[in-house]
């Protein structure tokens, strides 16, 4: 950190809260792959979008698509791949945008990471509790099957663990409820905050 001088004269969080009339927020959805993370962002960030509130998706596959092209599946990789994304949202989140990240994000301790980057008072943790008999038997992107023939090592849930979060401020049952009623209970839970 040598020669570095972070700026301290740049406008304030609360200034562009004003500008947006909205509080900037991390809405962090984990879950095995194939849970419904991504589905349920979209379909939320849509009704955001309908209440005239700003936001932005991030999702495992475009992050790793991009900025973090380098990075596999490793644990370490997967620290270093939060690490960035937590980061970046954190960028969001203080120009005060309802920042929606939806990565599997498999350990306590990663989770920990993002939202200590992140903030506690700016990080909602949702639990996508999807089954995996059930992600597996949809199997959209086909990598539960390339995984059990071994052709995916360190693939979450099959040969590389998932941690059930000890406590998410949300946990939603994807396969017994719609997406609507899944958002009915996020917008329920998360007061999102005008400016
Ligand atoms: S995380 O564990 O580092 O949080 P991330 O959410 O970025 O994972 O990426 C997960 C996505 O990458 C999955 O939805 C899936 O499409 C793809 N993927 C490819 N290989 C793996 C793997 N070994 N484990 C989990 N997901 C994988």
């Amino acid at each position: 950190m040598d020669n570095i001088f972070p700026t301290d004269q740049i406008l304030q969080r609360t200034d562009k809260e004003k500008l947006l009339e909205q509080k900037g927020i991390a809405i962090w959805f984990t879950g095995l792959s194939g849970s419904g993370k991504t589905t349920i962002a979209i379909a939320l960030e849509k009704e955001l979008h309908k209440k005239g509130l700003l936001t932005q998706v991030l999702d495992g596959d475009n992050i790793r698509a991009g900025i973090n092209n380098n990075l596999g599946f490793s644990e370490s990789d997967r620290i270093e791949n939060i690490r960035r994304i937590a980061e970046v949202t954190k960028l969001f989140v203080n120009t005060g945008i309802i920042t929606i990240c939806c990565f599997v994000s498999p350990t306590e301790e990663i989770r920990n990471t993002a939202k200590n980057i992140i903030g506690a008072a700016d990080f909602v943790e949702i639990f996508v509790n999807t089954p995996i008999a059930i992600c597996e038997q949809r199997d959209v992107k086909g990598l539960y099957a390339k995984a059990r023939k071994g052709e995916i090592k360190d693939f979450t849930g099959i040969n590389a663990p998932f941690e059930t979060p000890a406590n998410p401020d949300i946990e939603l049952k994807a396969n017994e409820w719609t997406v609507d009623d899944c958002v009915g209970i996020i917008l329920e839970n998360i007061k999102v905050q005008r400016a």
